[in-house]
């Protein structure tokens, strides 16, 4: 052991607070020796029966125990808060930055010198990750794996993209009531995260394109063996890091972010890995912004899962996963250190691809730029973001009036209406769905297409709003507008009629009604009352930033890496 642990302000006193921190750690069966300043590890999980994508995580809690006692760590097992996407309302997101506290505290207050971030189902693993670039100890990430391909009626089905899609034939009488009900047993076959390209593999993408965790992490499905085996070297590593003093700090640097996003433009990733990029270079001090995603826009679309393609995580898995990935990206990578000590460019190095189907090349990609689009202009001054891969092309580039939905119930209430006056070239607006108006920013942008438009066979609109959608979702939806309608954006003052235009190619989203008869609107604009008055809701009503800043809370941006100096007892 080379350095002065930081469990010894815990373990290493021969005083009463030495006797109190040791005696009750060994009520549950922990010997003398453990505490000899060996490293000790927090295994940091996110496990619950309501966060079914995590569901795995206790039994990877044990690989990474496995790990860190060979390495010769003192593993130490800890719960913190968990979001299950699909079980909490009003949504899973109003929540990343309380489970990013609970990390950040719950690192700091316990005698750790290094942690594990089990994580995996969508804000599981930004809130880990944030929490602990906050305290900036040694880390490395564990995530929870994709489910097994769906299998239905000897089909491949993935997660969300066939929901949207049976929901949307259910509407248009395609699809009966009882096929749709029974879909639902062969869409979730195993534990583990959605096995789309949705929110939760992306973001274990970009954690193992940024180096926050092993290679072969994101892809791996959540029951295949090697993915315990992975755990059990993480455990290992861990403690080497913690011997290197190899901080979240030293990994998450600028050229790290950069990997980052051009990998999601490579993946097909989730548009919500632009809220949780900023939020997280937010944490670390690395100055990033939305035009930083421009750099997405030059890099081909190469992994044919869905929602851009046709596959799916295992699939990908199989096909060779994130370094092949790494590798076809070549010179654009940028040099960024890992997990492992080296350079990013190492965990390229052998890879090879066993299915150029799954996993294009540059030469022959599945879309020739596909990364997410910054649309900016007097309806988004702070920006708004569209993702091409999972648009209609021919809608990238439009003009046409817009139809108006006031909040989520007014939508909820009237897209069915036969008498809605829309036609397929409407721009649908929703307001009321941004970080304070909902609050929490839901995944609802993506809103259904008007029952008579989809009896028609419409399958596609524009959709403008200050919501997000899920990663497993498409269609030509614009997201994010910033400023949101809650805090007076320009998105508040569109009325039903107004002409809107899109330029995807020259990155433009223009509400065209001049500016003397907005001024006239704003004026007449109240703030609607927030639905929240209480608890952490208001807190995060009252702090919460734009979509732009990443939703992050204002007082949570940056770290304190300072010792915690007072004692408890
Ligand atoms: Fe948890 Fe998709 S809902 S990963």
């Amino acid at each position: 052991m080379t350095n002065e642990k930081r469990n010894r302000g815990w373990y290493g006193k021969l005083d009463k607070d030495g006797f109190i921190h040791r005696s009750w750690m060994k009520n549950q069966g922990f010997p003398d020796h453990v505490f000899d300043g060996r490293p000790v590890i927090g295994i940091c999980n996110t496990w619950s029966e309501l966060t079914p994508c995590n569901s795995g995580l206790r039994d990877l809690a044990e690989g990474v125990k496995r790990g860190v006692w060979e390495a010769g760590g003192f593993p130490v097992e800890f719960p913190v808060m968990s979001l299950g996407e699909t079980q909490m309302k009003p949504t899973a997101m109003l929540f990343r930055n309380l489970l990013a506290m609970d990390v950040e505290e719950s690192i700091r207050a316990y005698g750790m010198d290094g942690v594990v971030l089990l994580g995996g189902c969508d804000k599981t693993t930004p809130g880990q990750l944030m929490g602990a670039a906050s305290v900036d100890l040694p880390s490395i990430v564990v995530s929870s794996g994709p489910m097994l391909n769906g299998k239905w009626k000897g089909q491949d089905i993935g997660s969300g993209t066939d929901v949207w899609k049976f929901s949307e034939q259910v509407r248009a009488g395609e699809m009966t009531l009882q096929d749709f009900m029974n879909a639902e047993s062969g869409m979730s076959r195993s534990k583990g995260v959605c096995m789309t390209m949705g929110t939760a593999s992306t973001m274990a993408s970009l954690v193992e394109a940024m180096g926050m965790s092993l290679p072969t992490n994101a892809a791996l499905p959540a029951v295949d063996a090697r993915r315990m085996a992975l755990a059990h070297m993480t455990g290992k590593r861990i403690v080497e890091m913690v011997e290197e003093d190899l901080k979240p700090s030293d990994i998450l640097t600028k050229e790290a972010f950069e990997n980052a996003i051009m990998t999601n433009a490579a993946v097909g990733g989730s548009t919500n890995a632009v809220v949780h990029l900023l939020a997280l270079a937010g944490r670390v001090g690395v100055d990033l912004s939305l035009k930083d995603f421009e750099l997405g826009g030059e890099i081909p679309l190469l992994v044919n899962c869905m929602p851009s393609g046709k596959y799916l995580m295992e699939d990908f898995c199989y096909a060779g996963g994130v370094p092949v990935v790494l590798k076809e990206l070549g010179e654009r990578l940028r040099s960024a250190t890992t997990c492992l000590g080296g350079d990013i460019s190492v965990y390229a190095g052998g890879a090879e691809c066993y299915n150029d189907d799954v996993i294009r090349t540059m030469e022959n990609p599945l879309k020739p730029a596909a990364g997410l689009r910054v649309l900016r202009g007097n309806l988004a001054p702070n920006g708004a973001i569209v993702k091409p891969s999972a648009a209609t092309d021919a809608l990238l580039e439009h003009e046409a009036e817009a139809y108006v939905f006031e909040s989520i119930e007014d939508l909820k209430a009237n897209i069915d209406n036969d008498d809605l006056p829309v036609t397929p070239d409407t721009i649908l607006v929703l307001k009321g769905c941004g970080p304070k108006g909902y609050p929490g920013m839901p995944e609802v942008g993506n809103m259904p297409i008007p029952g008579k438009l989809v009896k028609q066979g419409v399958r596609d609109m524009i959709r403008v709003s200050d919501a997000r959608m899920s990663g497993t979702a498409y269609g030509t939806v614009i997201l994010h507008v910033s400023p949101e309608a809650n805090a007076g954006g320009t998105l508040a003052l569109v009325k039903t009629g107004d002409r809107i235009r899109v330029s995807a190619s020259k990155g433009e989203l223009e509400l065209l009604v001049d500016e003397a008869e907005l001024e006239a609107r704003r004026a007449a604009w109240e703030p609607e009352p927030p639905h929240y008055t209480r608890g952490y809701a208001k807190m995060y009503i009252d702090h919460v930033l734009q979509a732009d800043k990443g939703a992050d809370l204002d007082f949570l941006v940056g770290k304190d890496t300072r010792p915690v100096t007072r004692e408890s007892h």
